[in-house]
Parts: structure tokens; C-alpha cells; sequence
């Protein structure tokens, strides 16, 4: 049995938009144009081993209105007393920007004061709050300017970014400045299957370029304001595996370098540390990803947990702190989240006794919500949420077990 050092942070993630309820945002003003289409588009899922249990919701147009999610906004006292009794000591969580700034330079001080007193609620608990500054909504107004391709975005990110700092000043410490930036502009920029749905390598190259300039400024800003802060990104990255020949070999590297490095290489210098959301293995066959999903997700994404120590090892010549900011599988029977979690916390600490300096693990999700344009129907939470009268429960197979690695080691 190995234990994990005295100060790791065990926790779990969500963003405002999926958990919360009542935002009003591009998103939900893109749910309510797109719900039809999406459930009608759900039998490209019909190959799924879930199918049949996912059918009814996955066709039903009223899974894919966020709505009142699970009403975290109301609920998070009884959501945090959960996570106490599941035995974390930490909770990531987004802002929802068009709370805070409802307009341009317009500031709702009752939506900061809202935070906060979530954020007290989580010191009450000994919880330490990590802070997401960004999780993808936009307030109306600035998606209707442009939104992360208009020359505005980073200063303004910037400023809303400042504002987090100067209100938090004193209640937080770890800051994430944004969300996936590689995910947000492939979805929303490149295939635009998320909104504002554009097309393009034109318009990916601006979303990412903008995104990387927004962390940068943001970084100085949060600094500035709370000088000890720990600040740094969330990225999404991939395990990548060569399947076999030279050819193979060339292409698993560029691919690790673009999509695991792009971001990070131009932002390295303004981050405490590097955030990881693993989910992904991708075995590089010509281009082509061959994996061979021996068992997988209700979603159909692979399970493949070990590949997160590949992830880690390759982090090493950036010698900065880790914290993977999101891990985690849409499986609503619990079957598999209790080996899951526990293969990969051991990876994690194969990967720490190879002198990867990982300081934190927040599973992917504290509590079941709307997963994007899937909707409602995969179920990544520790907790489990009734969609009829959103009465909680604990998944209690896999939370047993992660609190017995918390509490014991692995
Ligand atoms: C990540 C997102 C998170 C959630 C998980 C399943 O890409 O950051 O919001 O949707 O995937």
C-alpha cells in the first residue's frame, strides 16, 4: 500500500452550466434552437452498448434544455455535505460570467456575494475551493460582439478574471483561468458542432490564439491581486499510442506535440502549473485513431485509465506542478468507476515515483449534469441525481472505494 503525500488534494469537478441551473447564457439560448435536432440525432448512438437504456431520454428533446440542471445553485450545501462524506478535501467549480456581468462593465454584486457564501460553505467543510474562472458560457452580450474570436475577448476576460480576484481576495487560492481550450475551439471553431457553430482552421487558429492571449493576461491579473495564488490552465489531454511502424511513430509525436503542447508551450512561462483532463486514449493507426475498446463508457469513449501515467511522464520536462483538473466516465449503473478511479490514482502515483510532481486528482464529477449537446443522459456524477425530483444519492461502490484510497493509499 502507497500513500499519497499528506497535502494532495482528492476532489471532485463541475462547471456552472451543467450543474447549477437557471443560467442564461449562449448556451441555453443555443439549447433551445437546437434540442429537436439533437434528439433526432441521437441514433447515431443507437450502436452504443448503452442504446437501450439511453433511447428514451437520448430522443427526447427536453434532455438537451440544460433547464434547472440538477440546481446546484440552490443546493450546494447539501452537495457539499455529500462531498464531506465522501471524504474530499477539495472542489473545483466554475463562475458563470453572465451572472457576474450580466452586461458590459455592468457587475451583479448579489451573484459575487452567491460565491462567496458557496465558497464559505466549502471552508465550513474544509474544502478547499479551486476556482474555475471559465468553463465555456459566454454572457449574451459578449457572444453576440463575437464572442472568444473578437478582439475584445482577452482584455475583458482579463477584467471579469480581476474581478474574481479582488472579490476572492483572502477566500481563494488555486485559480483554473479557462477550461479546455483545445476541446472548447475544435467544438465550437473547427467541426462547430457547439456554438457559435463555426467552420474552420481560420477560425480555430483565432479561437485558440485568443484563448492563449486571455490566459496570459488573466495570469498577471489574478497575481497581482492575490500574489500566493496558484493559477493555471485546464487542458485536455490525450494518451497517444502508435500502433505499429515508423510511420505510426512519426505521427503519434506530432499529434502529442500539437494537441497535448500547442497551448501549454506558448503559456508555459505565465502558469503555476499544468492542469490535466484525461479521458482519451488514442492508438494512432495512419492517421486514424484504432482503439480497441475492450470496455467502454456509456458514451462509448474507451475506458482506458492506465494511459494516464503516459500523459503525466510526458509532462516531466516542463517541471511544474500537476493537478489533473478532470478524469472521469459516464456510467450510471456503477459498474465500472470503482476500478476506474482506482487504476488510475495508481498510474498517478506510478507516474509521481517517476518524478512527476502531481499535487491533486478531482474526478470528473461530483454530481450527475448536463452533459453538453449529449444532454442529460450520461451520468459521470459521484452522486447520482433523480431527474424527476433531483433527489441525490451516493454511488456507493465507487465512492466506497475512493475514499478508501483517500484514506489509505493504493
Ligand atoms: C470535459 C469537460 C467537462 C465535461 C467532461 C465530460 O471535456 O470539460 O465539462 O463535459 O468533459
Amino acid at each position: 500500500m502507497k500513500k499519497f503525500p499528506a497535502d494532495f488534494y482528492f476532489g471532485a469537478s463541475t462547471s456552472s452550466h451543467q450543474v447549477e441551473g437557471g443560467c442564461f447564457n449562449d448556451w441555453s439560448e443555443w439549447e433551445k434552437l437546437n434540442a429537436e435536432r439533437l434528439a433526432s440525432e441521437s441514433v447515431k448512438f443507437s450502436n452504443l452498448q448503452s442504446w437501450s437504456r439511453i433511447e428514451f431520454d437520448a430522443s427526447d428533446p427536453a434532455n438537451y434544455i440544460s433547464g434547472v440542471a440538477v440546481d446546484h445553485f440552490n443546493r450546494y450545501t447539501e452537495d457539499l455535505d455529500i462531498a464531506e462524506k465522501i471524504g474530499i478535501n477539495s472542489y473545483r467549480f466554475s463562475i458563470e460570467w453572465a451572472r457576474i456581468e450580466p452586461a458590459r462593465g455592468v457587475w451583479d454584486q448579489d451573484q459575487l456575494n452567491h460565491y462567496s457564501k458557496m465558497i464559505g460553505a466549502m471552508r465550513e467543510r474544509n474544502i478547499e475551493p479551486f476556482v474555475t474562472v471559465w468553463h465555456w458560457t459566454l454572457p449574451l452580450w459578449l457572444s453576440e460582439i463575437g464572442g472568444v474570436t473578437h478582439a475584445d475577448f482577452p482584455g475583458l476576460f482579463a477584467r471579469f478574471a480581476a474581478k474574481l480576484a479582488e472579490e476572492f481576495s483572502g477566500k481563494v487560492k488555486y485559480f483554473i483561468t479557462i477550461n479546455e481550450p483545445e476541446i472548447y475551439s475544435l467544438n465550437s471553431y473547427l467541426v462547430g458542432v457547439w456554438p457559435p457553430q463555426k467552420k474552420g482552421l481560420i477560425s480555430y487558429k483565432r479561437s485558440i490564439n485568443s484563448l492563449i492571449k486571455s490566459h496570459i493576461l488573466a495570469y498577471d491579473e489574478i497575481k497581482k491581486r492575490i500574489p500566493d495564488s496558484v493559477v493555471g490552465p485546464a487542458c485536455n489531454m490525450l494518451n497517444f499510442e502508435p500502433a505499429k511502424g515508423i510511420v505510426n511513430r512519426f505521427l503519434t509525436l506530432f499529434a502529442e506535440r500539437y494537441w497535448n503542447r500547442y497551448f501549454l508551450d506558448r503559456i508555459k512561462s505565465k502558469t503555476d502549473y499544468i492542469g490535466v483532463n484525461y479521458y482519451f486514449h488514442n492508438r494512432i493507426h495512419y492517421g486514424f485513431n484504432k482503439n480497441e475498446n475492450k470496455l467502454s463508457s456509456d458514451l462509448g469513449w474507451e475506458l482506458f485509465p492506465q494511459g494516464i501515467e503516459q500523459v503525466l511522464n510526458n509532462l516531466k520536462d516542463y517541471n511544474l506542478p500537476v493537478y489533473i483538473t478532470e478524469n472521469g466516465l459516464a456510467d450510471e449503473r456503477d459498474e465500472h468507476r470503482a476500478w476506474f478511479i482506482e487504476v488510475t490514482l495508481r498510474s498517478i502515483m506510478k507516474s509521481m515515483e517517476n518524478g512527476v510532481n502531481v499535487k491533486g486528482y478531482f474526478h470528473w464529477s461530483l454530481i450527475d449534469n448536463f452533459e453538453w449537446d449529449k444532454g442529460f443522459w450520461p451520468r459521470f456524477g459521484l452522486i447520482a441525481v433523480d431527474r424527476k425530483d433531483l433527489t441525490r444519492k451516493i454511488r456507493v461502490v465507487s465512492c466506497g472505494r475512493y475514499r478508501e484510497i483517500i484514506e489509505k493509499g493504493i
